[in-house]
């Protein structure tokens, strides 16, 4: 069966797990337990490396930061690499509107989390692993920082890691702060202390990250998934999904439900029954519009709502799963008024370091408002656009290159919502 719902967005009910099922009878035994299982692991396998690596290939997992690059291949190419430093880091750096669901894992499972960087630092062969966490997630801060506390005592991290004969240590980064800081080469910029924006790729963070070094950057979703994976086998992850679809996903909803909240779900549940998981709509309205994958997903009509959640079951119908964050909007929602808000967003978060998303974000949002004073006609919108694809060629980070996406296929899929005013 499945969960009892997490409130995410308020704090609630803190010790409500969102996890479930087979997933947390496997996972959750005593920490104890766990770290015993996975010094057995590191034990008992001459190259931990390679089957790690085999292991994660041989399941279908994708980046659960929301971009979905396959984990696997990534492990693979920073193992490549040829270099005396490398560094593995855990992006916690969540900023996606509509996105929780790391803040959960954190505080129902940190120590997944340590075992998944701790794995990956034997494989890619780095020493050190830095868990960059965003500015305002404090309490689950302080609660990474007592699980590091007890990975070293049980001798899972230091200088003889898990009785690996190697050294892996892992720290805490507080992020500066701001929604560009996530994006994984800014990021690393922070890190070195210097201004926080993106920097042009490729070359990736594999195989120039932190200090130059070859890093491996993973999300918190992903990194605490990797060890049951390791653990159990890619048979394991695959009967975890519904039919054809394999594995579990963490999902945050929000918006016009009854409760909004975390839900780990195995791939292939629909996105109505996460709605019903949620306690159905608000009010018992029904659902306009929703956003399946976060602010930067594109819109979609409730005919779709019967869609598998898989990444590529997502694509097919014309949006992304990105970080899994679902946002319903009922009958009564303006989605103009919606969309605008998510562009102003993106307007407020631009670092400015090209002018396209600098200048054109602020414009997208200046023709939205215009329209919908009545200053500009509707038929103004179709520059957007034209806006659109500028963006989308020449800005050097996904913010930009998304950043009138939601909106446009708003515009483009519920006509009827731009405010007319007799034009
Ligand atoms: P991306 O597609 O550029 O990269 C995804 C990952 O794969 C990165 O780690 C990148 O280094 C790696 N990669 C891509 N191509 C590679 C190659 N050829 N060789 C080696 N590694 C390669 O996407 P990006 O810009 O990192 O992420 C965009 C996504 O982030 C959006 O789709 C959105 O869903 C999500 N997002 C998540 C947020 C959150 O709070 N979790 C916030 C904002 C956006
Ligand atoms: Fe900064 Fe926007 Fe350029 Fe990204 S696309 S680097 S957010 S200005």
């Amino acid at each position: 069966g499945n969960t009892a719902p997490h409130n995410g967005s308020h704090g609630e009910s803190a010790d409500a797990s969102p996890l479930t099922s087979k997933w947390k009878s496997d996972l959750y035994q005593s920490i104890d337990e766990r770290y015993r299982v996975v010094k057995e692991l590191v034990g008992s396998e001459k190259d931990l490396s390679q089957t790690c690596i085999e292991l994660l290939k041989g399941t279908n997992l994708t980046g659960r930061g929301g971009a979905g690059f396959p984990t696997g291949l990534k492990w693979e190419l920073v193992t490549k690499e040829q270099a005396e430093t490398k560094y593995v880091i855990c992006n916690a750096d969540e900023s996606e509107p509509g996105t929780f669901k790391d803040r959960e894992i954190i505080r129902h499972a940190p120590h997944l989390i340590i075992e998944g960087m701790l794995l990956a630092g034997l494989t890619i062969g780095a020493e050190s692993g830095i868990i960059y966490i965003r500015h305002e997630y404090g309490p689950e801060e302080a609660i990474l920082k007592q699980a590091l506390e007890d990975a070293y005592k049980q001798g899972l991290l230091g200088e003889n890691a898990a009785e690996s004969g190697k050294r892996f240590e892992v720290e805490v980064f507080t992020s500066p702060g701001g929604y560009i800081l996530g994006e994984e080469t800014a990021l690393l910029e922070a890190l070195e202390d210097k201004r926080g924006e993106p920097r042009n790729k490729p070359p990736y963070p594999g195989q120039f990250g932190l200090w130059g070094k070859p890093t491996l950057i993973n999300n918190v979703e992903t990194f605490a998934v990797a060890p049951s994976i390791i653990g159990n086998g890619p048979q394991w992850w695959a009967d975890q999904g519904i039919g054809e679809f394999e594995g579990v996903k963490f999902v945050c909803i929000s918006g016009d439900v009854k409760s909004p909240g975390v839900f780990e779900v195995p791939m292939g549940t629909t996105f109505a029954t996460v709605i019903e998981m949620a306690g159905g709509v608000r009010d018992n309205k029904s659902v306009k519009a929703f956003l399946p994958g976060g602010a930067s997903s594109l819109f979609l009509k409730p005919e779709f709502l019967e869609t598998p959640i898989d990444f590529p079951a997502v694509k097919k119908v014309g949006s992304m799963l990105g970080t899994g964050a679902i946002m319903i909007f009922d009958e009564d929602r303006n989605l103009y008024d919606i969309a605008t808000n998510i562009t102003r967003f993106f307007r407020n978060e631009s670092c400015g370091k090209c002018v396209p998303c600098r200048v054109g974000s602020e414009k997208g949002v200046a023709i939205l408002e215009s329209v919908f004073n009545g200053e500009y006609a509707a038929s103004q919108l179709q520059v957007l656009d034209e806006l659109h694809e500028t963006l989308e060629e020449t800005s050097i980070c996904g913010l930009g290159q998304v950043a009138l996406a939601p909106v446009i296929s708003m515009l483009k899929q519920f006509p009827e919502e731009i405010p007319s005013h007799g034009n």
